[in-house]
């Protein structure tokens, strides 16, 4: 994927300021930046979720933000999003969340428990064993832990045969026990079935943890794109602001932070497979 001059404004805002990002081999990238650095709106705009204000997306000599209906739909399906909420239908059971994420390969819904084929409540199943939580398949998927149902959406977003995956702030609503969790799920899913997962996170550490390159976002653009290891101090007061002393515990999982974030948990019911 070439991603050229990719920008975004919102009215007098520009959220995503001429941003290149070039990838090759299916790698891991995290993205950091401060709150409003366009880390959301520059993975939103990869998937077509939020439209671009100018800029190109080269996927095989194809540019994505041209691509319109049946097309458009077909990548959307390829790139798997994953987002801090989970997005599950709550009062549905896990395993049919799951094999939500095969809706849009079919193409007239009749009934959720009709149309899906044997194989597909198979790979459904697996999709959850490979994520350790098949036990769960019958519960509701409100009756699990965050950390669990954040399995769950990664396991739908695999049922749905992606070519990538998007996450947005995956972990920011967990403990830090199941953020090690999803966070080596992904990364077991980046490097057994190559598949580039581009993440945006607002921690320091799960960055040089899990990534194999970590792009520093500051005021919609990119200043920093490298490995891990050249994260000095000086390039991480580059991204999040002179102004502060960073403190790698600052922008660390906390529990603080996290349960903070977590009373907001249930409120975003909204299901996408986009
Ligand atoms: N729908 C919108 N309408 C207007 N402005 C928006 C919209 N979405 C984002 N913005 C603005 O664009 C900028 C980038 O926002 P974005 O959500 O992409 O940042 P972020 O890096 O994801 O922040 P956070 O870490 O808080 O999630 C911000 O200034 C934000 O206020
Ligand atoms: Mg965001």
């Amino acid at each position: 994927m070439l991603i050229q001059k990719l920008t975004k404004k919102f009215g007098r805002v520009t959220a995503v300021d001429e941003v290149d990002l070039n990838t090759t081999t299916p790698q891991m990238i995290g993205i950091i930046g401060p709150s409003g650095a366009g880390k959301s709106t520059f993975l939103r705009m990869i998937n077509r979720l939020t439209p671009a204000t100018s800029g190109k997306i080269l996927v095989d000599d194809r540019d994505i933000l041209k691509l319109e209906g049946a097309e458009k739909r077909a990548w959307q399906r390829d790139c798997a999003m994953i987002f801090q909420q989970f997005n599950l239908v709550p009062r549905l059971d896990v395993i049919t969340n799951v094999m939500l994420g095969r809706l849009n390969r079919h193409s007239n819904l009749k009934s959720i428990f009709s149309i899906f084929s044997k194989k597909e409540i198979n790979q459904a199943f697996n999709a959850l064993s490979r994520l350790g939580i098949a036990e769960q398949a019958l519960k509701r998927a409100d009756n699990l832990s965050g950390g669990q149902q954040q399995r769950v959406a990664i396991a739908r977003a695999l049922t749905q045969e992606p070519k990538m995956i998007l996450a947005d702030e995956p972990i920011a609503s967990l403990d830090p026990m199941s953020a090690q969790v999803v966070m080596q799920a992904l990364r077991e899913i980046n490097e057994r079935d190559g598949l580039p997962v581009i993440c945006n996170l607002h921690t320091l550490d799960t960055a040089r943890s899990y990534c194999d390159r970590v792009v520093g976002m500051r005021q919609g653009k990119v200043v920093f794109d490298g490995p891990p290891t050249e994260l000095s101090r000086d390039v991480v007061r580059d991204i999040y602001g002179a102004e502060q002393e960073i403190d790698e515990s600052m922008t660390s999982t906390s529990l603080e932070s996290a349960s903070m974030h977590h009373s907001t948990s249930y409120q975003n019911h909204g299901f996408a497979t986009a």
